[in-house]
């Protein structure tokens, strides 16, 4: 099975997985291979490494996307996803007026929120597939996802936003008549006012102003919660399922696949990376080696050995699991990824058996 053939009319191809697994990897080693079949792609990448991203021209990357020369008839862009900077670009999307705009922006609560909030980052990585998706600039948009704890937090993301929103401790601070916050104030306006003579920083009236103005967005934020849950949910979008071949990564995988079916969400595959895959024929003939050096080796090929039963052991039980869903194989390279050569080696394997062109998805492009 190749990746070509699980893509096959579809505009979105998210990555998920644990951390570590090989997400910016492979959403970077997709992104190339669809170019190389043609398609103009783009890939929004988050946190990628060092070497990966100077070889792909990223350092400078803001939010923006990036064209990555390749010589091939397709196209390919990159964007490295900033949170920050695409809660921003909301706000002055959302924002009724320029003033609402400039209080919110430069507001302290707001800065925190932008930055700190749990699951900001995922939501934010949504937002921006939502609106680049919305623009239709591409044949075939590749999400990579952040390297969160738990990967669930990903599916999560846009009801989280919902949720705050709609939350009481949200409305309270909204109240028309602002009783709550008086309320709030006479609770804890001591502190407060501590703080403020202390440190010079009016909390209580940042809090205040935030959530004011905040109130006159809150709709915008909800309507796109919605848009954005619905997109990840069309038949045009696909989850790939990024694992390593190791014993709890494969349970996590399992579950997180339950997850996203019962969200009602399209599973595309599983991609187990860094397989420990063993050469058919064993080691060489060791007998002309230094008999110390001949030992090493045939331990080395042992401990190997072991590494790669404990895999296909795994990748079996995942298989039986997954049922007739496509899985693919990558194995343990020699080397770090981090240039086309590399990811032309990956892709050896994500495309293995399939044609050499892809037609745009029909309406795209
Ligand atoms: N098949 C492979 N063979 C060898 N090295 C690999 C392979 N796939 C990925 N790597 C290397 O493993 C490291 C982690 O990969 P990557 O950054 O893609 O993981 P990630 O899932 O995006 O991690 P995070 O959750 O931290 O974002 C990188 O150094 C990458 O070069
Ligand atoms: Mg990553």
């Amino acid at each position: 099975m190749s990746v070509a053939s699980i893509l096959e009319g579809k505009e979105i191809c998210i990555c998920a997985g644990a951390g570590g697994v090989g997400k910016t990897t492979t959403s970077a080693a997709i992104a190339v291979g669809m170019a190389r079949r043609g398609l103009k792609v783009a890939v929004l990448t988050i946190d990628p490494a060092r070497r990966l991203a100077n070889s792909l021209g990223l350092p400078e990357l803001g939010n923006e996307e990036r064209r990555i020369e390749l010589d091939s008839p397709g196209e390919l862009w990159a964007m490295m996803l900033d949170a920050k900077s695409t809660f921003d670009e909301i706000v002055e999307k959302h924002a009724p007026d320029a003033a609402t705009r400039d209080a919110v922006l430069s507001n302290r609560i707001y800065k925190e929120l932008s930055t700190a909030v749990a699951g900001s980052q995922e939501y934010m990585a949504m937002e921006k597939l939502h609106e680049l998706h919305a623009e239709g600039r591409y044949d075939l948009l590749v999400l990579d996802t952040p390297p969160s704890r738990n990967a669930l937090d990903f599916l999560d993301a846009p009801d989280r936003l919902a949720r705050f929103i709609d939350s009481r401790a949200l409305h309270f601070f909204l109240a028309p008549s602002r009783t709550g916050l008086k309320i709030f104030s006479r609770g804890t306006g001591l502190l407060f006012s501590i703080l403020k003579r202390v440190t010079g920083v009016d909390l209580l009236q940042d809090l205040s102003d935030f959530f004011a103005s905040f109130g006159d967005m809150a709709q915008g934020f909800r309507e796109r919660a919605q848009a954005v849950k619905g997109l990840l949910a069309d038949e045009r979008t696909t989850f790939l399922l990024v694992t390593s071949p190791a014993h709890e990564a494969v349970e996590e995988a399992k579950f997180f696949r339950d997850k996203i079916e019962e969200a009602g969400m399209p599973f595309g595959g599983v991609i187990v990376n860094r397989m420990h895959v063993e050469e058919p024929d064993g080691p060489e003939d060791l007998t002309s080696l230094d008999p110390d050096l001949a030992e090493k080796v045939a331990r080395n090929f042992d401990d190997f050995h072991a590494l790669a039963q404990r895999d296909r052991h795994n990748v079996d039980e995942l298989t039986a699991d997954i049922g007739d869903r496509p899985l693919i194989i990558v194995p343990y390279l020699d080397e770090d990824i981090h240039d086309l050569e590399g990811i032309g080696a990956i892709n050896d394997h994500l495309f293995a058996g399939s044609g050499a062109t892809a037609v745009p998805a029909e309406g795209a492009g």
